[in-house]
């Protein structure tokens, strides 16, 4: 049940358009034409674009005879150089939209020079909350993996340089694109690992904005489908990526919690991962699987009830148990699905030592916005208990 507080209110935002199904991408040149573009610039990677999996956005292009570049310079963990490098292609190219194709990356390179475009000359200066005074230039965003929202979010997660890691997002409200396709059929090449670790990133969003401080009606909505999906599909996509109903429904899963977790925020799961992520060289999604179960037990308390629908909405049954009984199934449910897809949850299993504990609790603190919204309070010595118990 919701708990009505004075005085607070939500704020939910999405794309003013969503496609989605089978096929969608090819509905990408009718939507450049409604939205003014004479000239795309098509952000992905290299990777993408020599497997071909971007082969129908060009088609569809092609035969309404729009004119685009490409740019294929997207890497994991984009550092802001690429937006400006982007973003200078687009200018001499005389393009007018942008259409970003590919993983969260290149969804978050297509989204800086989008705002960049119009609001800037180099990315740093669009860099924090809300520094966009207009509209970015029209973008029209297509995920091709299981990552949530990418998408659909105001966020664009760069760093800072490939030298120096610390995170330097945009937070703008003109980065959230005009139209986001999803196409289940653009996923169906990813490999077993990235289906796997883009499926976490999906079913902890979910969790995390089912179970979050600022969750509510609207981001309910999305949340328990995204939960419910991931939690079945995740592992049968994994297991057979040319299935096409797990494709579907993860990537519908995506999109739900995408939707969900900009209305209700994400927690102690993403606040933790980062470091884990940079000291063992772990993905994104792969860093949230490991802490997920640890830290889901230590904020059981702050919303039993949360954590209670989520067991049931992950397919544990949870009829004549207590509260506190049923949530406990919700942490058990995570861990079956990395026991079954062969996911350890142990930081030492990724080359952690009792050492490494300190200094990831002081990374830690570095995140403090992400803790605002967890279930459960949080400071440095909660933070070095999780880091124990999962090492
Ligand atoms: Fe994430």
């Amino acid at each position: 049940m919701l708990e009505i507080i004075d005085g607070k209110s939500y704020t939910f935002s999405s794309p003013s358009k969503i496609i989605f199904g089978l096929g969608a991408a090819k509905s990408v040149s009718e939507e450049v034409k409604r939205l003014g573009g004479s000239k795309a610039l098509i952000v992905t990677d290299s990777i993408l674009l020599k497997a071909d999996v971007i082969r129908p956005v060009l088609e569809s292009l092609e035969a309404a005879e729009l004119p685009y570049a490409i740019y294929d310079g997207v890497e994991p963990d984009p550092p802001t150089e690429l937006v400006d490098e982007a973003t200078d292609k687009y200018r001499k190219e005389g393009c007018n939209l942008v259409v970003g194709i590919g993983g969260a990356s290149s969804l978050d390179v297509a989204k800086g020079v989008s705002v960049v475009a119009t609001n800037a000359e180099k990315v740093m200066e669009v860099c924090g909350f809300e520094q966009a005074a207009k509209r970015g230039a029209p973008k029209i965003l297509l995920s091709t993996t299981h990552t949530a929202g990418g998408e659909i979010s105001p966020y664009v997660i760069m760093h800072m340089s490939r030298e120096d890691h610390s995170l330097m997002p945009i937070v703008s409200e003109y980065a959230i694109p005009e139209v986001a396709i999803m196409d289940p059929l653009l996923s169906v090449s990813m490999p077993p690992t990235v289906t796997l670790e883009t499926g976490f990133d999906t079913l902890v969003t979910a969790i995390e904005s089912l179970v979050s401080s600022t969750a509510n009606p609207f981001s309910d909505v999305f949340a328990e489908p995204a939960i419910e999906l991931s939690a079945e599909y995740l592992p049968v996509a994994w297991a057979k990526g040319s299935n096409l109903t797990a494709r579907y429904y993860m990537c519908l899963a995506a999109t739900f919690a995408g939707v969900a977790f900009v209305s209700a925020s994400v927690g102690a799961v993403h606040a933790l991962s980062y470091a884990v992520g940079s000291a063992y060289h772990l993905s994104h999604g792969r860093s949230l699987a490991v802490l997920l179960p640890h830290v889901m037990r230590f904020n059981l308390p702050g919303n039993p009830a949360g954590f209670a629908r989520v067991a049931a909405l992950m397919g544990k049954d949870t009829d004549g148990l207590t509260t506190l009984e049923a949530a406990h199934l919700a942490v058990e449910a995570t861990e079956d699905i990395m026991e079954v897809v062969g996911v350890s949850t142990r930081l030492r299993d990724y080359g952690a030592s009792e050492e490494d504990l300190q200094r990831l609790t002081e990374e830690t603190a570095e995140m403090a916005g992400f803790f605002s919204n967890n279930p459960r309070d949080f400071d440095e010595e909660k933070t070095r208990s999780i880091y124990e118990s999962a090492y």
